[in-house]
């Protein structure tokens, strides 16, 4: 299979790649600082990047998948924050309203995500319930036209900063993963209490934090879909996100074996550039082939979910793969660096620090390795 793009897909590459490099590279250091990219996500929204694949007549770009999967790729070449912000955001922030939300919840929210004018984040990680997601204690009682949540997420992408977070509670316990709902919640809600903002390894400049529902209350209105539909909402809308992490993780792979091949062309020593060592030059034959087999199981992905096609495993698999070869490849441009490698100088330690959450977050490697299993056994 080669991967062919339409003329609107490299349109929006060269797009995406001129912004990447002319706004938010200058902007890197600030984010290694730890400031949250605000501007960008504006900029982004007047490019109508925080809606590409949202139909026009909720405020989006209405552009294919594949267009998608570009920007993220692109962006992530440049800043793995940027992608995970715009993978977030997309995936799992606004999807879930734009596909099992009511044509009032739709109307009211979806626009201003797709512009970005709102962030979206998603909660649906807890203390005790992280690969286990069905195994959740945030609780949701109904009183009235509204219901009143209690509980506390972790880990939460873009949390703090996010208008609208997609929010996970029982509303049964006595179900487990069936007594689940998902609920529209607004930052503003009295009850809604941001905690610890988590120092990370890497990803330095995305917002990771802890939310507490202190008898929060959220309209009826609010609720996505029925009540027990929560846990299939959460994992449908996964599917699309894991395929934006493992492309975040092939931007990361691409930027790391790029730079490394570089510098091994520049790099002399012994009288000539390590490129020309046989040990360098396998290195970077196993870097070029690993991030090569990356990008086709991405698109390959992207590719079924622009059809409407089951891409469950395809996602999980994309992502398997992917997110191995981000830390691989970093680990190894870092080797070709050699002590340069270690220091700020050189943005390969960035790739190495950032690759790591890609086999983390949107589900383990070891929980895709079960997604995928049971495609493979059922
Ligand atoms: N798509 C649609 N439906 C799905 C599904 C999928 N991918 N996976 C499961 N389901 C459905 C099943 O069909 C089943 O429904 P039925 O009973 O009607 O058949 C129901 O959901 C329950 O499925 P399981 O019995 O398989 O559920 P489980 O409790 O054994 O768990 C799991 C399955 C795959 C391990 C799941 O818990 C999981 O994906 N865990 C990982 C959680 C995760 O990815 N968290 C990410 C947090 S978000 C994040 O990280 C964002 C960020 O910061 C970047």
């Amino acid at each position: 299979m080669e991967l062919k793009f339409t003329e609107e897909q490299l349109m929006m590459r060269n797009m995406v790649r001129d912004f990447a490099k002319t706004e938010i590279e200058p902007f890197i250091e600030r984010m290694e600082q730890g400031e949250f990219p605000r501007e960008i996500i504006q900029k982004m929204g007047e490019l109508g990047l925080m809606g590409i694949t949202v139909p026009e007549q909720y405020g989006g770009s209405e552009m294919d998948f594949t267009s998608y999967v570009i920007a993220i790729n692109e962006l992530s070449k440049v800043s793995a924050v940027v992608g995970v912000i715009l993978s977030v955001h997309t995936s799992v922030g606004t999807n879930p309203i734009l596909y099992f939300g009511n044509e009032e919840q739709k109307n009211k929210y979806v626009p201003k995500l797709a512009t970005g004018e709102y962030l979206g984040a998603f909660c649906l990680t807890e203390p005790s319930a992280g690969s286990d997601a069905g195994a959740l204690k945030t609780k949701a009682v109904k009183q009235g036209d509204h219901y009143v949540l209690n509980g506390s997420k972790v880990f939460i992408t873009n949390g703090g900063e996010a208008d609208v977070n997609i929010v996970f509670a029982s509303t049964d316990s006595s179900q487990g993963s069936k007594g689940i709902s998902a609920f529209i919640v607004e930052k503003d809600t009295p009850g809604f209490i941001i905690g610890k903002d988590e120092e990370k390894m890497g990803l330095h400049g995305s917002r990771t934090v802890q939310i507490t529902f202190e008898d929060m209350k959220v309209p009826v209105a609010n609720r996505l879909g029925e009540e027990g539909d929560g846990f299939k909402i959460a994992m449908a809308n996964l599917n699309t996100g894991r395929i934006g992490i493992a492309t975040q993780a092939l931007g990361i792979a691409e930027a790391a074996f790029e730079a490394a091949v570089a510098y091994s062309k520049e790099r002399v020593q012994f009288g000539k550039p390590i490129a020309a060592n046989q040990g360098v030059g396998f290195k970077l034959a196993d870097m070029g082939t690993a991030v090569e087999a990356a990008r086709l199981l991405v698109y390959r992905a992207a590719n079924l979910r622009e059809q409407g096609l089951p891409c469950g495993k395809e996602a999980s698999m994309a992502k398997l793969f992917a997110s191995k070869t981000a830390v691989d490849v970093a680990i190894e441009a870092v080797q070709v660096f050699g002590g340069y490698g270690y220091t700020e100088d050189y943005p390969v330690e960035r790739y190495f620090r950032d690759a790591k959450i890609t086999e983390i977050y949107e589900g383990t490697s070891e929980i895709q390795r079960i997604v995928i299993s049971k495609y493979l056994t059922n």
